[in-house]
């Protein structure tokens, strides 16, 4: 049976992670709320047949919690979740995570977090069945200026770290915090 991937926040920052995830052989379900722009990460892929869209906004709570019931019951059990979400939908990744956990299958969980989540680890009930593993953004240091990561950076960044299977990886770096950029 095919491996089950889901891409949360899939067609900016992680497009080229779920395009990976694809030619890796898994089957991707990828989630953002513009079709059009999902799209875009379907027909940029080498396996395109293996991108499945799933438009929504993740901040409409009854709408998210149908869609994953719908999703599992269309694509059985996920086995790999990558999750960008913005802190304005602050019960979007705790929805998702009830609904997979309905099925008894392991996932692993790759929570995509921003610099802040190195001071302020974000708290999450993580089911069971859920290995959960954080990966968070950090910045880049060059001489005396820092700067924030480019999509390419986040995205080999992610790649490398759900290949390492770690409990936390940074991107970038997160010290000398006294250098993060402003925003
Ligand atoms: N530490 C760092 O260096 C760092 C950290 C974070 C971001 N960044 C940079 O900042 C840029 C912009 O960041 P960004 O946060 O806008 O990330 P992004 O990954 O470029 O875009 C956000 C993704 O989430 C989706 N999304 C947003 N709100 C959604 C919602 N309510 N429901 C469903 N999907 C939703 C978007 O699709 P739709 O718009 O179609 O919904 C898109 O796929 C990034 O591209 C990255 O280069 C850098």
């Amino acid at each position: 049976m095919a491996q089950e991937a889901l891409v949360i926040g899939a067609s900016g920052m992680l497009a080229e992670v779920a395009r990976w995830l694809a030619k890796e052989g898994w089957q991707v379900t990828v989630v953002g709320r513009d079709r059009r722009k999902l799209e875009q990460v379907r027909d940029g892929a080498l396996r395109p047949e293996a991108v499945h869209l799933l438009p929504l906004d993740y901040g409409q709570t009854e709408t998210l919690r149908t869609a994953m019931a719908k999703l599992v019951e269309s694509r059985g059990p996920m086995n790999l979740v990558v999750a960008w979400i913005h802190q304005t939908s602050p019960d979007a990744l705790a929805t998702v995570l009830a609904e997979l956990s309905r099925s008894p299958w392991p996932f692993r969980l790759y929570h995509v977090c921003g610099s802040r989540a190195w001071k302020n680890p974000p708290v999450v009930h993580v089911p069971a069945t859920c290995s959960y593993h954080r990966i968070i953004l950090g910045f880049v240091c060059e001489g005396d200026e820092a700067r924030w990561l480019t999509n390419a950076e986040i995205a080999d960044g992610v790649i490398r770290a759900i290949g390492d299977n770690a409990a936390q990886a940074i991107v970038g770096q997160v010290e000398p915090w006294e250098k993060r950029p402003a925003y």
